[in-house]
């Protein structure tokens, strides 16, 4: 059992009803509160609770319309911004009744409570398992955000004109363009066109680019969280291009007979670091590629990432390296 739940359930007597819990992780805590239904961005947990609590888990980047609530808890996210959205969309459904926020100590849930005092008067109702459980009654009844007002904005420009990328709270590089990515949009001649992959996209900035150099080609972006998919959506409109857009949490979930696969995978996540999404992808990436199907992509220098992709794919060649990242290219 996630700490988090724990702590919910040390105060179990407050959360009977009907209740929302929002970014919940995927564990037992469903079970244990057969009142409750979850609203999750994360393609992964969402899929894992509804294989064990059937249609209890919605995916998406607002709650489902039509359930009715008593209360919900938000379980903290990494983002600030994205903690501002969530705590007011939960808020305007909510007056009169109790907003709970939980979070652990280091991921710096003290710090989120104060954004409670935007709906009423915060207090700490735990603190146990390096975690703390905070409560608010919403007296003051806020607009449910419009989450599209709250994409940011910027322009690249790129030797086939200029690209629109719109990404929401939440999504990495938010309002800028990642270092990594930037080395890796200067490399993408010679891909093997047909149906490419940009796994793990984001905004959708990789994958927008991808459909604008090469028109006749199939592109699927795949991301394992809602607000990923929604900015990547954005981007596709914000220059009228059309592609596929798809959840999922890792390789598997891609299509099959790519003829290639271009990222700049995953590295972190929350508070842990990890990168099995990433191994998997290298282990897997020949299982989704055609024959002669291209893996390419970028990451920083001191990932050891080349063995792995010879050991599962084929000889890794080093196509560009500057300011700590490396553009790495191999073939089935
Ligand atoms: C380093 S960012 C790159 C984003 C975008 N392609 C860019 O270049 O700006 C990696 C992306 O992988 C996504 N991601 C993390 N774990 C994933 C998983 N298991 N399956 C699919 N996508 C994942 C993250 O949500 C994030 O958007």
């Amino acid at each position: 059992m996630d700490p988090r739940s724990e702590v919910l359930l040390r105060q179990a007597d407050l959360f009977t009803g009907p209740l929302l819990l929002a970014g919940l992780p995927a564990d037992d805590l469903l079970s244990q509160l057969p009142g409750a239904h979850g609203w999750s961005w994360h393609a992964g947990d969402s899929a894992q609770l509804n294989a064990r609590f059937s249609g209890r888990c919605h995916f998406g980047t607002a709650p489902a319309s039509g359930i009715q609530i008593h209360a919900a808890v938000l379980f903290l996210p990494k983002s600030r911004e994205l903690t501002d959205y969530l705590l007011t969309t939960l808020a305007a459904e909510l007056i009169g009744k109790s907003l709970f926020l939980v979070g652990e100590k280091r991921a710096g849930v003290e710090r989120a409570a104060k954004q409670l005092a935007a709906f009423g008067q915060p207090r700490k109702l735990d603190s146990a398992r390096h975690c703390q459980l905070w409560q608010v009654r919403v007296d003051h009844c806020p607009a449910r955000p419009d989450l599209h007002s709250l994409a940011q904005h910027y322009e690249l420009e790129l030797p086939d004109g200029a690209l629109n990328v719109l990404t929401l709270p939440g999504v990495f590089s938010h309002g800028r363009l990642d270092v990594g990515s930037a080395l890796l949009l200067e490399h993408l001649d010679d891909l093997p066109g047909g149906h490419i992959l940009d796994f793990g996209c984001g905004a959708g900035v990789l994958g927008a680019s991808l459909k604008r150099r090469y028109p006749e080609s199939d592109i699927t972006l795949l991301d394992v969280d809602a607000f990923a998919l929604e900015s990547s959506r954005l981007t596709l409109e914000a220059n009228g291009l059309k592609a596929d857009v798809i959840g999922g949490d890792g390789i598997d979930a891609a299509p099959h007979n790519l003829t290639a696969i271009l990222t700049n995978p995953p590295f972190h996540q929350g508070v842990h670091t990890h990168y099995q999404a990433t191994e998997h992808l290298l282990r897997q990436a020949h299982s989704h590629l055609t024959t002669k199907g291209e893996l390419r992509l970028v990451a920083n220098s001191f990932l050891k990432y080349p063995p792995l992709i010879e050991q599962h794919l084929g000889p890794c060649e080093t196509l560009a390296e500057r300011d700590g990242f490396r553009i790495y290219r191999a073939r089935k």
